[in-house]
């Protein structure tokens, strides 16, 4: 286990970092834009903690981007421990940490992820590099305002490019469950007959950007578990999604089955969800459960539509 002083700390924590590898104080701010409620690691007042504890994403512009947030957000001095299994980032962990200027970095290996730990440099121009480099930014090809780690942040997805050549356009009520950028939302809102679209993910960098992308009036972005919130709406005229299929980096088909039943309680009886997915993905047997009907409008290059009605 690393080891972790015992005196009282102001310390920051990023994700979910294996048990095993570290010890986390009970009172961590936690800073993941993956967990409703924590804090925004972005906002996080300058050179304050003491430590900072981080599950490093494994992509390597979101990755830089949060460690140098967090580099950021300490002391001079002040200790980051960042962990990333191996094969997901780990091998660069070194790397990315001495390209913000740190000077001391120490790696251990153990169950198959790396640890880096190291301070806090005093000079903060790499770190501030990083953090303008890797951060929001308006994607001319894409139209679209993105950042590294939000899904598709760089590219149109083409399970989501079908749906939008595919779904009519819509009338009344909707959500977009999952809502990434909002790609499909600005889709679903250039129909005039839309009167409310809400937009919900688990991912605050997603919400944010999507409320640059397509907030207007009839819009509201909610940064919450598609699964289990939205408690308070019901009666929607349609539902438009490309569900997640991965947690964690590994395939979790439950996920997208769960979509579908938030999707059914939310609509009104006739209300119809526009579904895109991965062919292989098995959501037929949830669809019957939930709905009255559904039919697959398109099934080419790998994905499929369903309209499915309530
Ligand atoms: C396949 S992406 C689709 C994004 C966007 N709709 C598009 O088509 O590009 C799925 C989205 O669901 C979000 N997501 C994953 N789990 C979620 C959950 N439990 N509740 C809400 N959103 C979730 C992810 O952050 C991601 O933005």
């Amino acid at each position: 286990m690393t080891d972790i002083h015992a005196e009282p700390t102001r310390t920051g924590l990023y994700g979910e970092p294996p048990a095993e590898l570290v010890e986390i104080p009970a009172d961590a701010r936690q800073c993941s834009p993956l967990i409703p409620g924590s804090a925004a690691l972005e906002e996080a007042p300058e050179r304050t903690l003491d430590r900072f504890i981080l599950a490093a994403p494994g992509g390597l512009q979101e990755r830089r981007h949060v460690l140098a947030l967090a580099l950021k957000a300490l002391k001079p001095g002040g200790d980051i421990i960042a962990i990333a299994p191996k094969k997901k980032g780990g091998q660069r962990l070194a790397g990315d940490l001495e390209s913000l200027g740190c000077t001391d970095v120490s790696i251990s290996s153990k169950s198959h992820c790396k640890i880096a730990q190291c301070t806090s440099p005093d000079d903060l121009t790499a770190i501030n590099e990083a953090i303008a480099a890797y951060g929001p930014r308006l994607d001319e090809d894409l139209g679209l305002w993105t950042r590294p780690g939000v899904f598709a942040w760089d590219r149109v997805d083409p399970a989501t490019a079908l749906l939008m050549d595919t779904m009519p356009d819509l009338a009344g009520r909707g959500a977009d469950l999952g809502c990434g950028l909002g790609i499909l939302a600005h889709r679903v809102l250039q129909s005039e007959a839309v009167t409310e679209l809400t937009l919900v993910d688990i991912d605050r960098r997603a919400v944010e950007m999507a409320w640059r992308n397509v907030g207007d009036d009839r819009v509201k972005v909610r940064w919450e578990d598609a699964r289990t919130g939205l408690q308070d709406i019901s009666g929607l005229d349609f539902i438009v999604m490309n569900p997640p299929f991965h947690e964690g980096g590994d395939e979790n088909r439950s996920l997208g089955q769960a979509f579908i039943k938030s999707a059914s309680k939310l609509l009104r009886k006739g209300g119809k969800l526009w579904l895109t997915a991965n062919r292989h993905l098995p959501y037929e047997a949830t669809l019957d459960d939930c709905f009255s009907s559904w039919t697959k409008p398109a099934d080419q290059g790998g994905y499929k539509i369903i309209e499915a009605t309530r």
